[in-house]
């Protein structure tokens, strides 16, 4: 035993330390397996027949008639009669509608049509905790509750954004199986279609992230001095060249950036057709924003003059967490209204507990039942969402010059 110890000291730091995260990784496996056995996968709820008619942009009577005439989707009946359809079935509603009423079928089916480029909206910020995440999958819920095609993309090696889509990063993925593995500088690059997944929300795909991609930041200084791979690209475009793979299957990509400025963060910005930057308004998060302003424009200055293209359908600062009648909040948020006119959102993602908790059991508002949280925090909180999001859409269908 003593000679065993002896032993184990006289190996090098980084041996023992290694051994010490294999060995941990075993045991979370095993505990994983005991705890999350794989049929506890995550599941969306279903959507009353109100709700699915609302979504697609029918009435509930059309939609019963519909289902009486056997015609599209046939929904859950529960044993009190109530029809309920699954949100992959309100998809398929919407691509029926298209199909019998062509002259509105943008109206039921608001795919992106030939002319109007893919939207890349990269939710940046380098301060923590600014609801990065939660800006980015309420964002992108939202649109694929709409009818949109929707990648989510986890930059963040923190990687919240993948396990409140379902993918446990410690678990769930191998080596390469984040964006890194599609915009890494060895041979084993692979294709993005391969890295991406199909989460439990329809209409909804996830590029994961874990700490894998931390290996992009520290290999690209060193790329940049060789240069030397045959289809080398400079680290800017990567993350746009990757995405330029999948374009045809997508309307519109949410990129969770993480909270720093590194060579990730301007990949993905530089892949970005509009920035999102989140603020929540209080002085220090404001003024540490400044700084993120000014590094930013110095960063992204160095990039333009090596020939990235930064131009931006949109930019917009996005207030989160915010309390209106907090007194201090309110003179923030009027300082930034009165500096950035417009590009501050109008309307506002209030802070809500309702958010809080419903992120504690790594849930939205949009996935969880009205009836689990008290109704009027409920749908306060949905309300400053959707209108938020709303506006974020209204940019969006500017980009594509639609009315
Ligand atoms: N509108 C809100 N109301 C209440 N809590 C919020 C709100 N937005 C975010 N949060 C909480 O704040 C914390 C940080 O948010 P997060 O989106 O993870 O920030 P970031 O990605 O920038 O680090 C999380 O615990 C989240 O649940
Ligand atoms: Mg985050």
């Amino acid at each position: 035993m003593l000679q065993n110890q002896n032993v184990s000291t006289a190996v090098s730091s980084d041996a023992r330390i290694s051994h010490h995260a294999r060995q941990l990784s075993m045991q979370l496996q095993l505990l994983r397996e005991r705890l999350f056995p794989p049929s506890s996968q995550k599941m969306l709820k279903t959507f009353t027949s109100g709700e699915a008619a609302q979504l697609v942009g029918v009435s509930d009577g059309y939609l019963r008639q519909l289902s009486i005439d056997g015609k599209g989707p046939s929904p859950g009946v529960s044993q009190t009669g109530r029809r309920s359809y699954s949100l992959a079935q309100i998809h398929e509603l919407r691509q029926y509608m298209a199909a019998i009423k062509p002259k509105d079928a943008l109206t039921y089916l608001p795919w992106r049509q030939s002319g109007e480029k893919l939207q890349t909206i990269a939710v940046a910020n380098f301060k923590g905790g600014s609801a990065k995440t939660t800006t980015s999958i309420y964002l992108a819920q939202y649109l694929a509750l709409q009818g949109y095609r929707v990648l989510a993309v986890d930059l963040d090696p923190q990687a919240s954004l993948s396990s409140m889509l379902g993918v446990q990063p410690e678990f769930d993925l191998a080596e390469g199986d984040t964006l890194y593995g599609a915009i890494r500088y060895d041979e084993k690059r692979r294709p993005l279609k391969e890295i991406i997944r199909k989460t439990y929300f329809a209409g909804l795909d996830l590029v994961p992230g874990n700490l894998e991609l931390m290996e992009f930041e520290h290999e690209t200084p060193t790329a940049l001095m060789a240069r030397k791979t045959s289809n080398y690209e400079i680290f800017f475009r990567r993350v746009g060249m990757a995405l330029a793979e999948v374009e045809a299957d997508y309307d519109i990509v949410v990129i969770d950036c993480p909270p720093q400025l590194g060579y990730l963060t301007l990949g993905a910005v530089c892949a970005a057709t509009s920035l999102l930057i989140t603020v929540h308004p209080q002085m220090v998060d404001v003024a540490s924003m400044s700084q993120f302003l000014l590094m930013t424009s110095d960063l992204l200055s160095v990039v333009r003059n090596a020939g990235g293209d930064l131009n931006h359908d949109f930019i917009r600062y996005v207030i989160t967490r915010h309390e209106p009648h907090d007194g201090p909040q309110a003179q923030i948020v009027a300082l930034l209204r009165g500096l950035f006119g417009d590009e501050v959102l109008a309307a506002t993602v209030l802070k809500s507990t309702a958010i809080a908790d419903a992120g504690l059991t790594k849930q939205t508002l949009y996935e969880i039942e009205r009836g689990q949280v008290r109704r009027s925090t409920f749908d306060r909180a949905i309300e400053s969402l959707d209108a938020v999001n709303g506006e974020i859409l209204d940019g969006i269908k500017k980009a594509w010059g639609r009315p």
